[in-house]
Parts: C-alpha cells; sequence; structure tokens
C-alpha cells in the first residue's frame, strides 16, 4: 500500500526541509519536494512537522515487584507509547538470581508479543557466575548487545563491583555494551534503614537517603571500570550535575560514555516530596527527584550534545501500589510512568522554550537511540530505506497532561496538570496507518521483536574507540 505525506516539514538529526514523502509496502520509499505518484492515501502535512517515530530506549513493562508488577503490559504500555510519537521500546530481560539468562530472555518474550510498538531488550545480569560469559555472549549473537547492570537494589538485582568488572571486561570482548543505574547500593541501604530506624518513613525519606552524591560517586566508578575494561557505557537516568561533570570529563578524553537522562529530571524538582502522604508518594523514583540547580545542568548537557539520549523510565504503578509503602518508603514500588509524554515535554519545555532546535529534539529522541542501540538506520531517521515509522506531529494544539486522558494503565500521573503544546496528529508504524487525526486504529498489527547489530562509538565522540572499519555510526 503506498501512502503520501505532502507539504510537511521533515525533521531529522541533521536538517529541516519541506518535502513530500511517500511510504511504500511498509518502508520509506522516496522523499523529494514534490511527489505526484498515485496513492491509496495521501496525508496533508500542511503547518505539521514530519519526524521519525521515537526510539524510548528505557521502559519497564510489567516489571515484578513485591506490591505486584508495575502497572502497564506490553499492550497498554506500547500504546500509550505510539500515542506519544515513540514507535519503539527498548524494555529489560531481568533473571532472578540463579535463573538462566537465557531462559529469562525466551520468558520475556512471550510475555512481549503483545506490544502494538517494535520492541528489544536490554539483557540484566543480576550475578556473576560460571554461566554468564557464554551467555552474554550468545545474548549478543541473537542480537541483544546491551546489558543493563544495577549498583543499587543490592538485596535483588544489585551487583558489587566484582560482578562489574568481570560483566564489563566480558562485554566489551564481545563487542557489547553496558548500561548502567548508578548509584551506591551499599550507601543507600546503611541510610535507609537508619532513617527507618529512627521512625522517619514518609516519602521525602526515599529522596533524602538518595542524595546526588550517591549517584556522582557511582557514575565516577562506573566510568573508571568501563575504562579499565575498555566497554562502551551507556548511564542511564543521569539526574546530576556532578555525574554529568564526570561524564563530560570521560567523553572528552575519549572514553566511549554515552548520558542518558529522562522528563522528570529535566522539569520536575524534589520539593515535590514536600506534600500530603498520597500526592509524594507518587515521586518515588530513583533515583529521586533533584534540585533547580541541577535539572538546569541537565538541560544544558542535553544542548552541548554530552547526553546523548532522552528515556523516559517508564515504570508505572498505581495509588494503591504505591500505597504499599505508606508507612515505610522502603516498600514503595519504585518508578513512574511517562512513555507517552517525552515527545510532548521535550517539544514543549525545549524546544519552544528555545533551549534546543528541532534537529536536537529528533537526535535525543530517536537518532542517537537507534545509534546507540543499534537500530540504525532501520529506525530514528527519515531515510529512503528505512522503516516507515513516521509520526506527523501537530505543534498547534495544546493540552493538559492527566491520568484521567492519558492511556498508560496507570491512575496516577507525576506530570498531572501540567500544560504541553504539540499532539501527534498522524502516526505511521511500519507503514501502517496507526494513528489517524489523534484516533488510534482499533486493529493495529502486533510490533515486531528487533534483534540489534553492535552499536560501536563514533569517532564523532569517542577518539578511543575510533575503527577505521565501522560504519558512519560507529558499527563494524
Ligand atoms: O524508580 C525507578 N527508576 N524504577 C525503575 C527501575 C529503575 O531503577 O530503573
Ligand atoms: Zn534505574
Ligand atoms: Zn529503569
Amino acid at each position: 500500500m503506498k501512502i503520501l505525506i505532502k507539504n510537511g516539514k521533515l525533521v531529522t538529526a541533521a536538517e529541516e526541509i519541506y518535502a513530500d514523502i511517500l511510504i511504500n509496502s511498509g518502508k520509506i520509499a522516496q522523499i523529494s519536494p514534490k511527489i505526484n505518484i498515485k496513492a491509496e492515501r495521501v496525508i496533508d502535512a500542511t503547518g505539521l512537522l514530519v519526524l521519525p517515530g521515537g526510539i524510548d530506549p528505557h521502559v519497564h513493562l510489567q516489571l515484578p515487584t513485591p506490591a505486584g508488577p508495575s502497572s502497564d503490559n506490553f499492550e497498554t504500555g506500547s500504546r500509550a507509547a505510539l500515542m506519544g510519537g515513540t514507535t519503539t521500546i527498548i524494555d529489560f530481560v531481568t533473571p532472578t538470581r540463579g535463573q538462566s539468562i537465557i531462559e529469562a530472555l525466551n520468558q520475556r518474550k512471550a510475555e512481549a508479543t503483545s506490544a502494538l510498538t517494535d520492541y528489544s531488550f536490554h539483557i540484566s545480569p543480576v550475578e556473576w557466575n560460571n554461566y554468564v560469559p557464554k551467555a552474554i555472549a550468545q545474548c549478543i549473537d541473537m542480537g541483544f548487545p546491551s546489558f543493563k547492570i544495577y549498583m543499587a537494589y543490592k538485596n535483588t538485582v544489585g551487583i558489587d563491583d566484582k560482578a562489574l568488572y568481570y560483566i564489563m571486561h566480558t562485554v566489551a570482548q564481545n563487542g557489547g555494551t553496558v548500561t548502567a543505574h548508578c548509584e551506591l547500593g551499599d550507601d543507600i541501604e546503611v541510610l535507609r534503614d537508619f532513617y527507618a530506624s529512627q521512625g522517619m518513613a514518609s516519602p521525602k525519606y526515599h529522596m533524602l537517603t538518595r542524595p546526588p552524591r550517591f549517584e556522582s560517586i557511582a557514575v565516577k566508578r562506573a566510568i573508571d571500570l568501563a575504562d579499565q575494561t575498555e566497554c562502551p557505557l551507556y548511564i542511564v537516568h543521569v539526574s546530576t550535575a556532578d555525574s554529568m561533570k564526570h561524564i563530560i570529563q570521560a567523553q572528552r578524553s575519549g572514553q566511549p560514555v554515552f548520558a542518558e537522562t529522562c522528563p522528570q529530571y529535566l522539569l520536575l524538582d524534589e520539593s515535590l516530596y514536600d506534600q500530603s502522604l498520597e500526592k509524594a508518594i507518587k515521586y518515588v523514583i530513583s533515583p529521586p527527584l533533584r534540585t533547580e540547580t541541577h535539572r538546569m545542568a541537565l538541560w544544558n548537557a542535553i544542548a552541548s550534545g554530552s547526553i546523548q539520549a532522552i528515556g523516559t523510565d517508564h515504570c508505572p504503578f498505581t495509588l494503591r501500589q504505591k500505597m504499599n509503602g505508606a508507612d515505610d518508603f522502603r516498600k514503595i514500588p519504585n518508578g513512574a510512568g511517562g512513555v507517552e509524554h517525552r515527545l510532548a515535554l521535550l517539544y514543549t519545555y525545549g524546544v519552544l522554550a528555545g533551549i534546543i532546535n528541532l534537529s536536537k529534539l529528533v537526535d535525543i529522541f530517536a537518532t542517537q537511540p537507534a545509534k546507540i542501540f543499534g537500530l540504525y538506520p532501520q529506525k530514528g531517521d527519515l531515510q529512503v530505506g528505512s522503516d516507515a515509522d513516521i509520526v506527523v506531529w501537530d505543534p498547534n494544539v495544546t493540552s493538559i497532561i492527566s491520568a484521567k486522558s492519558h492511556h498508560s494503565n496507570a491512575d496516577i500521573s507525576i506530570y498531572e496538570g501540567i500544560k504541553v503544546t504539540g499532539m501527534v496528529r498522524h502516526l505511521f508504524k511500519s507503514g501502517y496507518f496507526a494513528i489517524e487525526n489523534g484516533k488510534m486504529s482499533t486493529n493495529l498489527p502486533k510490533g515486531n521483536l528487533l534483534t540489534r547489530r553492535t552499536a560501536r562509538t563514533t569517532n564523532q565522540y569517542y577518539k578511543r574507540m575510533d575503527n577505521p572499519e565501522a560504519d558512519n555510526c560507529g558499527r563494524v
């Protein structure tokens, strides 16, 4: 089926151009100033922006926790993603300790078949043992070359520095990338138990037991271990100015270190914990919200290119689930939703606020996540031959975010009441007309499981990883 999008402004990470774009058999078939061809559907995009579909590199759908799984499954979470212009998500395979990584991967594949976006997985080794090296090599061979480790959550999934060293070494030897949740897990456990033992149990103590330096010291440590093992490193949900200082220093020295932050760390601050229990509890996320100074440092790092990607860390819970920890912040499931709002928030508070331009928006929303995680140019760009994952963005509409109208399965939103400009007017997923005039098709085909290539880093950022045989996004 041929679909022609006419008269729109196409935005890529490289440029903004007025052009028509032809979709044929699920792919972008032609881009040109004027296309005069007979198509089954013709969309007039006058006054609208045409963008590549977003890639959210950090979501947790039906994540198991003691308070029950995070409240979006692959169907509801991916539906919310599409409504916000995201056509690909990368979730996680998290085995329990003692479980085979490959078995956990197969289980996760089965859970994810209801997804409506395309999807892939980072693999989370939660321990080091004799089976892990082979499993890492197998995962990379199977097209899952990124490995998420947790330095926090020591009681469940967190690992120590020795395991981290061995995992980084093995991942590096096999051409993969480590992604890291950087917080000092042991120090957090000490503070949590200390505060709780003093009867300080409200949500604010979640924030006070995870101070900024616990993140920045862990970031520095992860960077150092990655340097020793020559392992490409992607640091998830960076939230502090000092973390960024360490990251920028490593990047300047040519070390392959990428940084991600999330809209919550750009837009919300720690004063939100100074509210009634029911209001404050929804902001229990890790890392916690920070101050204005940190938020500004993150925006600056996006504008200057030190932060490459924006993920959402979408991990929603219902108020009932959150209230599991009403009398003890240690029992509140960590996480909040946001997969639906990434584009609108970045467009409103990044582009319209004059901090970033449209090409930078596309870069952090789609192109860099695709490049870093081995999906480019199939995803993340408007190029002839790329998958026709296309957002037609209407910049003329404003709305207020609310749990009453969002598509996630959570009855609360950390963005409740925030005004945004712009909406997904139309969306094509693999050439399929998934959202037409703001309404989702009732008959959407399922998304595809994406296998990925190793994403070696580019000489543009990382001289030390320069490889003359790499293609233009560093892959060999
Ligand atoms: O609070 C959060 N971020 N929950 C999800 C798990 C993680 O740490 O990324
Ligand atoms: Zn995390
Ligand atoms: Zn996360």
